[in-house]
């Protein structure tokens, strides 16, 4: 029988998102150490896994064993799912693969067009990959979701059909509450998800605008969702994860010097650059997201930076 994830991440857990080209192992365990209490690597997709034509799996890289972690798979093929998740079986039972704790499959990308949240009106073929995930995976599984493909679908309510579909095959659901053709327009619905949770015989995890603790809150009161999950606040401001940790544990904001928090962040994520070995472009993202609108001059030198050294140099000055 399939493991569960531990209880404690659906009792008002705050999770770190999937988000491609950004959730590298120094990013996670920095969000991990600020109070995230779960996190996902980047997106992987199931042909690439299934076909092991990257040989090391950068974007599965979990050498911090840890962070609790998960991964993310993207297919519109179940028979390409079921393939890498034999290949999956296989390094989970390998150092330091072994760490990954549950699979998520991705119904809510809305960049490439022929997976991801383009087959939201596709319960079929949805059926057919939660089914796969069931049949084939050894860890935990679950899904993260849109609402829909549009307003029309939403007001269908496809989600809930979405959500029996989940109830019968997976252990959680993670839901982004907005539409695939709003992408990060208009505001997220919380009706919509807490019609989800209504439902819902699985944890569910939700996901949406949370910028501050008020935000979380805010999620969690209106929807009764089991956990949140955060991914723009986080990559600019990868305390949220600590704000909202200290103010569900006392009821305030505490204080936080925003301008000396991005330089703790800055320097403590170039420690797990060199442990981790982080390439350049992830490096480069982060230290710029980090010091963005803050220090103009500062990334303008790092945005010509040609390496990693060279940011080193450029960030060695700062107090
Ligand atoms: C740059 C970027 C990359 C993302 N990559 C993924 C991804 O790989 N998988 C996924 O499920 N969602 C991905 N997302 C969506 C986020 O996980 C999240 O659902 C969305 O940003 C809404 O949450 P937020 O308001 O906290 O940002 C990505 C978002 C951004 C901004």
């Amino acid at each position: 029988m399939r493991k569960k994830l531990p209880a404690n991440l659906f009792k008002r857990g705050v999770w770190l998102a999937p988000i491609a080209g950004y959730s590298d192992v120094g990013f996670r365990k920095l969000c991990y150490q600020y109070g995230a209490q779960y996190t996902f690597c980047e997106m992987v997709s199931a042909y690439q896994l299934a076909s092991k034509n990257s040989a090391k799996f950068t974007a599965l890289d979990i050498s911090d064993i840890k962070t609790p972690t998960g991964i993310q798979i993207i297919t519109p093929n179940a028979t390409i799912l079921i393939s890498s998740l034999l290949v999956l079986n296989k390094l989970i039972k390998q150092k330091p693969y072994c760490h990954i704790s549950s699979i998520c499959l991705n119904l809510g990308c809305p960049v490439q067009k022929k997976s991801g949240a383009y087959l939201l009106n596709n319960l079929e073929l949805i059926e057919q990959l939660f089914s796969a995930l069931k049949q084939h995976a050894t860890l935990p599984i679950g899904a993260k979701i849109r609402l829909a493909i549009n307003e029309t679908d939403k007001k269908k309510k496809i989600y809930l059909k979405i959500t029996k579909l989940a109830n019968k095959y997976l252990d959680f659901l993670i839901v982004h509450g907005r539409t695939l053709t709003q992408l990060y327009r208009g505001s997220v619905d919380l009706e919509a998800i807490k019609q989800i949770k209504q439902i819902a015989t699985i944890p569910v995890v939700g996901n949406g605008d949370i910028k501050s603790p008020q935000d979380a809150e805010l999620m969690f009161k209106l929807t009764k969702c089991d956990a949140v999950m955060i991914a723009r606040e986080a990559m600019k401001r990868p305390w949220i994860f600590k704000r909202i940790k200290d103010y569900f544990a006392t009821g305030k904001e505490q204080v936080i010097d925003e301008e000396k928090e991005r330089i703790t962040c800055l320097k403590k994520y170039l420690v797990y650059q060199r442990k981790y070995n982080i390439d350049f472009l992830h490096t480069r993202m982060h230290v710029q997201l980090f010091l963005k609108n803050k220090y103009p001059q500062l990334n303008l030198k790092i945005n010509s930076a040609s390496s990693v050294a060279e940011i080193r140099r450029i960030v060695e000055d700062i107090k």
